[in-house]
């Protein structure tokens, strides 16, 4: 038997293999960590209402995300520093995702750069954006990725200021030097008195960003944007109003505003209020793939693994990531049999009780 038959399983495999400073900051979130374990325990909350003796002999994971078909309704979310997991980092999650046929949400913050992830293996792929105060640096980024041929610019909207991960604070979380911020000249130095990633997002990114600059950065490129970190129905209409083809409903994991609503509660008034005017998707805390068919009733069009896909990295590489993402495959493929939806447009908000 295998020995890790559930995502889970994998965490707990990753935390023996990891260095402490570095599991810290993957499974870590800010302040109390309330919203990291929110995150997790509100898609348990949600109760299913399965139909029976539908003919579930074939059931068909396929769909489409922003016109682009998909394996299943699944993609890898933009975890920074994958390099910190496992040498091959984003290299290995790019291979992993492509031969399960999802989309990788490359970050900005990635260990090898926007054009060697592109040449480890073939796309979809969208790349992730933060904006640097330094415009120069941020058009170069959206220029690059354009013409790397990322299919989308996932702009993150709730990380221009660093939430306070105090795990990484005591760890004194700090990049190790032969590490890469592979999209750029520059590294990330260690902080002498706290949390490296804390001292570079205040250094680099544009505390000022607004609704005016999305529209700037829409202007640079002709990549679909999907805004990444929208909570609420009244931000909801403004993204729409400002362009998004897509929203991600996230909380960062837990990781900056503690508190915040797990994204599973966020999800129907966002779903909502765009009223099918942008495509929306989910992360946080999606550990099963109950998780992801209760996503889709409540109508998110695909949903983002984050954690999982590090632990997986970390204790397995590429394959651990392949392994992953079969396993969360075979259990929406359970999950859909088992509440009578043999394909993803037959997940009808009538499957979740409200
Ligand atoms: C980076 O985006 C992080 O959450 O650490």
């Amino acid at each position: 038997m295998d020995e890790r038959i559930n995502l889970h399983d994998y965490e707990e495999a990753a935390r023996e293999v990891l260095p402490g400073m570095v599991y810290d900051y993957y499974a870590g979130g800010a302040g109390d960590e309330i919203s990291v374990r929110e995150n997790v325990a509100a898609w348990g909350r949600v109760r299913l209402r399965p139909r029976v003796l539908v003919d579930v002999s074939r059931c068909d994971l396929s769909n489409t995300v922003l016109g682009v078909r998909v394996e299943m309704p699944v993609l890898t979310a933009p975890c920074a520093m994958n390099g910190l997991a496992h040498p091959e980092g984003e290299l290995a999650v790019a291979r992993a995702a492509s031969g399960a046929g999802v989309i990788q949400v490359l970050s900005t913050l990635s260990t090898y750069s926007l054009e060697e992830v592109d040449a480890a293996a073939p796309g979809p792929r969208w790349f992730q954006l933060y904006a640097y105060r330094d415009w120069g640096l941020t058009r170069e980024l959206v220029e690059r990725a354009a013409a790397a041929g990322y299919g989308a610019l996932c702009l993150t909207v709730d990380g221009s200021i660093p939430g306070v991960r105090e795990r990484d604070v005591r760890n004194q979380l700090r990049v190790p030097p032969d590490l890469r911020v592979a999209n750029f000249a520059h590294h990330m130095p260690d902080a002498p008195d706290g949390s490296a990633l804390l001292k570079y997002v205040t250094d680099q990114f544009d505390p000022g960003l607004t609704w005016d600059s999305v529209e700037r950065l829409r202007a640079l490129s002709n990549l679909p944007l999907v805004l990444k970190g929208v909570l609420t129905a009244e931000d909801a209409r403004l993204a729409v109003e400002h362009g998004a083809a897509g929203i991600v409903v996230s909380n960062h994991g837990g990781r900056q505003l503690d508190t915040a609503i797990a994204t599973c509660d966020a999800l129907s008034e966002v779903v909502d209020a765009v009223a099918g005017t942008a495509e929306i998707f989910v992360d946080g805390g999606i550990r099963r793939g109950t998780d992801v068919l209760k996503a889709l009733a409540f109508g998110a069009r695909a949903v983002l693994i984050g954690r999982p896909y590090l632990w997986a990295l970390a204790v397995e590489g590429e394959a651990g990531v392949r392994r992953m993402l079969d396993l969360l495959r075979e259990e929406l493929r359970l999950a859909m049999a088992l509440s009578g939806c043999p394909s993803v447009a037959e997940i009808v908000p009538e499957r979740v009780l409200r």
